[in-house]
């Protein structure tokens, strides 16, 4: 491992400082950038809870990104990389074609009167173009939301009607290893739905799926890109949005985070070198997708704004074509550092356990990976490093913050690794365990994880349209906290270890899901009288959803008609990645006194483990017959 990774400082001075000092520390780090207008002030600190970062600067995160390293001799670097196993191409584009591209794009959008503050929903496959299009959002001051694909029309309906975008960005298709996904009528059938009609949509026509164009509203993107003119970029407040990623909330309906342009750009720029240990030049691969915050920051933003090759990859780790993929792709262009999801490591240690693949490949480039987007299993993590020999770093994020909030800060000191610990808080952010009361507890013990404020840099600063639910979603468990909904504990040598969710958040494959919005897909079936979702754990996507439903009375159809249509249901309307293959029939849900269902003992039941009678039980013979059906299922099973 080379030196940059070793880091070049030490880790609790830099953590010391930037709670000491956050002013100066952050100050320090936005000189990274290019800034039209200098700060007022680096933090304002006049209507807390809400914090606003670099008040009263002036930049453009697309100028930043792309115009000034074409400005600063990177013209011809390699700014994306697109390789497509499931198109079989590959396309190398420039920092000076990205330039050309991305201006074109956003006078498209002009001439179809994007202006500042205008929203634009982009709903693309991984293709270049995805980030195109929420580059040249930025150039001129749009706010991009990106919807992931795998995501039904009813979900993207949501966001349309919380977002109001003037136009819509779309790709014709996806591609899916076992299907096209055909992207047009998905967006067809949300417009229809929603209440908010977006005026234009954009489409990227892909020869694997071309969609039917609706005359008027409909323009082609590639004949709109030739005919338009370039776009200069527009400054905007480092307090405008640059985006809003809705993400799952407790509820069915999607809580949109907002990012700013300042203090976004800051840390992204600052993880690069701090967290990842890159360096302006170097290929930085995220294995994730634009549609989620992984794919936000570290396959757009960040590696743009640091100088870097990123890999925008159209494949999965395994089946496109093998279980070598990931290594392919780390040989032939040259990857420094991999980050992805544990999931995925699972899968290549499923299909290949030895790492025979590992062996016709030179991945002698890479020099650390990282992983997050759910808890990292101690045997994934030291089979990867085993594998790869290179440093495996567990890091602990979620799409409101942006970016790390516990890691291995390689760019700072690499400290020791504790398998099942994301390590400790990265600078900028004062984590604290604390109890329901808001005490802290003691070393070991586990406790709600909070953020003490104001978070750093980059984290969200409100939700879109509604201060008020940012407020009681986030802030208001403990007066001057932020609430992450992640339980765990800290050990006597400062490492954070993540437990679990305190809400109905599940991971699933690394895709954050709301449980909640699923029963509420259940609860809308006619024969359905009461259901509840929880996540049971899956070997390969560490957690997956299991509905059970209890009938309405006389219902007397077929209970494998009515599962096969509750699945379906799922499907249509919150999307194959929910991943909602299986329920069973119950006679009862076990409660509490007070009606509520008790769902984490039913978890426990599920994944085998050992379980207390809750006190509050209403009758705790329930329980058993749960736990027959679960086994009758195929669950329960003790760990
Ligand atoms: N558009 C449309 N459908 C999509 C999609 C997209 N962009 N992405 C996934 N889907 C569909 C899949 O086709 C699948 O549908 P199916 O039920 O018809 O098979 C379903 O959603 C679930 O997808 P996925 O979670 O990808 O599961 P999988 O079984 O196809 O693959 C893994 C399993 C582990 C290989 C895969 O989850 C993976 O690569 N994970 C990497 C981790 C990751 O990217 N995490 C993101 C956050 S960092
Ligand atoms: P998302 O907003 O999709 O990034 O999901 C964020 C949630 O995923 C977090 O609140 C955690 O519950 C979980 N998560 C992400 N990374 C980790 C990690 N490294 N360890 C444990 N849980 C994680």
């Amino acid at each position: 491992m080379g030196d940059q990774t070793r880091g070049n400082g030490s880790y609790e001075d830099e953590y010391r400082r930037s709670i000491a000092d956050p002013e100066g520390f952050w100050g320090e780090a936005a000189e990274a950038l290019h800034w039209e207008r200098r700060w007022d002030k680096v933090l304002d600190t006049l209507k807390p809870p809400f914090y606003r970062w670099f008040a009263g600067g002036e930049l453009n995160t697309c100028y930043n990104a792309v115009d000034r390293h074409v400005d600063n001799g990177r013209a011809d670097q390699p700014a994306i990389i697109h390789d497509s196993p499931v198109t079989d191409s590959k396309t190398v584009i420039t920092y000076a074609e990205l330039k050309d591209r991305v201006a074109r794009f956003a006078g498209v959008l002009r001439d179809l009167g994007v202006v500042k503050g205008d929203r634009v929903i982009v709903y693309m496959p991984m293709v270049p173009e995805a980030a195109v299009a929420m580059l040249a959002c930025a150039r001129i001051g749009a706010i991009h939301s990106v919807v992931f694909g795998g995501f039904s029309a009813k979900e993207l309906a949501t966001r349309i009607d919380d977002a109001k975008p003037k136009v819509m960005v779309a790709g014709s298709c996806g591609i899916e290893p076992n299907r096209v996904v055909h992207y047009k009528p998905l967006l067809d059938s949300a417009i229809e739905s929603a209440s908010h009609k977006p005026a234009h949509c954009v489409i990227l026509q892909r020869d694997q799926g071309r969609a039917e164009m609706l005359e008027g509203r409909d323009v082609d993107w590639a004949e709109a890109a030739a005919a338009a003119a370039p776009a200069d970029c527009v400054p905007v407040a480092a307090t405008d949005p640059l985006y809003i990623l809705y993400t799952s909330g407790t509820t069915g309906q999607p809580k949109g985070v907002v990012r700013d342009n300042g203090g976004h750009a800051v840390a992204m720029a600052w993880s690069m070198k701090h967290v990842y240990g890159v360096e302006p030049g170097e290929v930085y691969w995220a294995a994730s997708d634009v549609g989620w915050v992984v794919g936000h920051s570290y396959i757009v933003y960040a590696p743009l704004l640091h100088g870097c090759t990123t890999v925008v990859y159209e494949g999965k780790p395994v089946g496109t074509p093998d279980a070598g993929a990931f290594w392919r792709v780390i040989e032939e262009h040259g990857v420094s550092i991999l980050f992805t999801a544990p999931t995925a490591f699972r899968a290549i240690k499923r299909d290949d356990p030895k790492a025979e693949h590992l062996k016709r490949y030179d991945t002698g480039k890479l020099r650390a990976l990282f992983l997050a987007g759910e808890r990292c299993d101690p045997d994934t993590l030291e089979w990867a490093g085993g594998i790869l020999g290179v440093p495996v770093v567990d890091h602990w994020w979620q799409t409101e913050t942006g970016w790390a909030i516990a890691a291995n800060c390689l760019g700072i000191e690499q400290l020791p690794i504790k398998p099942g610990s994301p390590t400790r808080p990265v600078p900028g952010y004062d984590v604290q365990v604390l109890d329901d009361a808001g005490e802290p507890v003691g070393a070991g013990d586990i406790g709600r994880i909070m953020i003490k404020l104001p978070m750093p840099p980059g984290c969200l600063p409100t939700l879109w349209g509604n201060d008020e639910r940012f407020v009681q979603s986030y802030l208001s468990a403990q007066p001057g906290y932020y609430l992450t909904g992640d339980a765990g504990y800290m050990d006597e040598d400062g490492y954070l270890f993540v437990m679990s969710r305190i809400d109905d958040i599940i991971n699933v494959a690394g895709h954050r899901l709301s449980t909640g919005g699923m029963e509420a897909v259940l609860a809308g079936h006619p024969d359905v009288a009461e259901c509840a979702v929880i996540g049971v754990a899956d070997q390969l996507k560490g957690e997956l959803p299991l509905g059970m439903v209890v009938l309405k009375a006389g219902v007397d159809r077929d209970n494998a008609d009515i599962c096969g249509e509750l699945v379906k249901l799922v499907r249509e309307q919150i999307g194959p990645v929910a991943a909602f293959k299986t329920v069973i029939v119950v006679d009862r849900l076990p409660k509490t006194r007070s009606g509520k269902i008790l769902r984490g003992t039913m978890k426990a039941i599920a994944d085998g483990k050992d379980y207390r009678m809750p006190a509050t039980i209403d009758d705790p013979a329930i329980l058993g017959e749960i736990e027959q059906f679960l086994g009758a299922a195929g669950y329960a099973k003790h760990a």
